[in-house]
């Protein structure tokens, strides 16, 4: 198997703020492979932003890595700097955030921004950029290039920024691409065109995925495998299929049952009481109990480990250790509802 283009070991990062550490990330163990597109879901605050952006070293002064490895296309990153990172960011790893205009400058045409972003990179006349910067366009599926190239970015509509920005991350051909939110603050059928765009383009570039959401419904069409992020955790890996069709995590059966398209066929929308904990004094045990209906005395004493349920399955509850009584799923997931069929 090839080597994975991104390997998390154990990995924690936290912020040292007035009020204390804030441990954002909390030992994740993750790789994504070579083309593959890995979603990471979970709620507002539970460490996505920070995970991306710490591999990304885009994180201010008083975050730092507090253990762990990070390895990128097979190189430890770790210890990096801003001198090793500056020829990693664009070249092999990108991003994209969910305001496009965070990434644009508002008053210079676009096409001169994504020429700009190759040169930055890479020694080449002006002329060759200027054709792959059309290049780019077209790859991004903006028409009429030759009109737009010369459009500053506030004529263009939201989901067209957000194909620009697209457009300059994937200016190198970089190997990873995280995508943080993008299609978030897009109307649903630009962001399912956006969606289709992203696939595509993993198609024809072979490029890998990282696709962060808060929304687990979002992310069903084009998700190879799913994560689960819960309080600087992942609590739930699997491919799409085990995650949607046989979720095991208490987690994932609240976001899943809190999704409007399960409502509508079973009449009322369970959203999960209560709100994720503070990361500044994380509980000592299973950071989901105070909100799980489910939850077992040791919940509260003991983190769970990650228990493996297939070879490419795991979940962290103490709902699977043998000790634990049966639970099963709510009724309307157990029937593994049809809409979560991969396109
Ligand atoms: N600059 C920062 N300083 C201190 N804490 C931060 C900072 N940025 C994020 N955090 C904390 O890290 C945690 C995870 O945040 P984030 O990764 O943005 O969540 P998500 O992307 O899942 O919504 C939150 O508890 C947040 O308060
Ligand atoms: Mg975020």
């Amino acid at each position: 198997m090839d080597e994975p283009v991104l390997k998390l070991e154990n990995y924690a990062v936290s912020f040292d703020t007035p009020q204390g550490e804030i441990e954002a990330v909390r030992g994740v163990d993750l790789s994504v492979g070579k083309g593959e597109i890995l979603c990471i879901v979970g709620e507002s605050g539970c460490g996505k932003t920070v995970m991306c952006r710490s591999v990304m070293k885009l994180l201010p002064r008083i975050a730092r890595i507090k253990h762990g490895r990070v390895f990128l296309n097979g190189e430890d990153i770790t210890d990096y700097g801003e001198k090793e990172m500056r020829t990693l960011r664009g070249n092999v790893v990108s991003m994209v955030f969910q305001d496009p205009m965070i990434t644009l400058n508002p008053t210079i045409p676009i096409g001169r921004q994504i020429t700009e972003a190759i040169l930055k990179h890479k020694t080449m006349s002006r002329k060759d950029a200027k054709k792959r910067a059309f290049e780019l366009l077209t790859l991004v599926g903006i028409d009429d290039a030759e009109t737009r190239f010369h459009l500053q970015p506030h004529f263009f509509s939201g989901g067209m920024r957000q194909r620009c920005v697209l457009a300059v991350a994937l200016a190198m051909s970089p190997k990873l691409l995280f995508a943080d939110e993008p299609t978030t603050a897009l109307d649903v059928t630009v962001a399912t065109k956006m969606l289709d765009l992203l696939m595509d383009i993993r198609k024809k570039t072979g490029i890998s995925i990282v696709f962060v959401s808060h929304d687990l419904g979002a992310v069903a069409r084009i998700a190879d495998r799913v994560a689960v992020m819960y309080a600087g955790k992942i609590v739930e890996i699997g491919t799409a299929e085990e995650v949607y069709y046989d979720p095991r995590h208490p987690y994932t059966w609240g976001l899943l049952s809190s999704l409007p398209s399960l409502a509508e066929e079973n009449g009322e929308l369970h959203s999960i009481p209560g709100m994720p904990p503070q990361l500044l004094a994380p509980p000592p045990g299973d950071a989901f109990a105070e909100r799980n209906k489910y939850a077992l005395a040791i919940d509260y004493e003991q983190m769970p480990p990650m228990f493996k349920i297939t070879d490419t399955h795991f979940a962290a509850t103490w709902l699977l250790d043998k000790r634990a009584p049966e639970v099963k799923p709510p009724v309307f997931l157990q029937s593994g509802s049809g809409k979560w069929k991969k396109n």
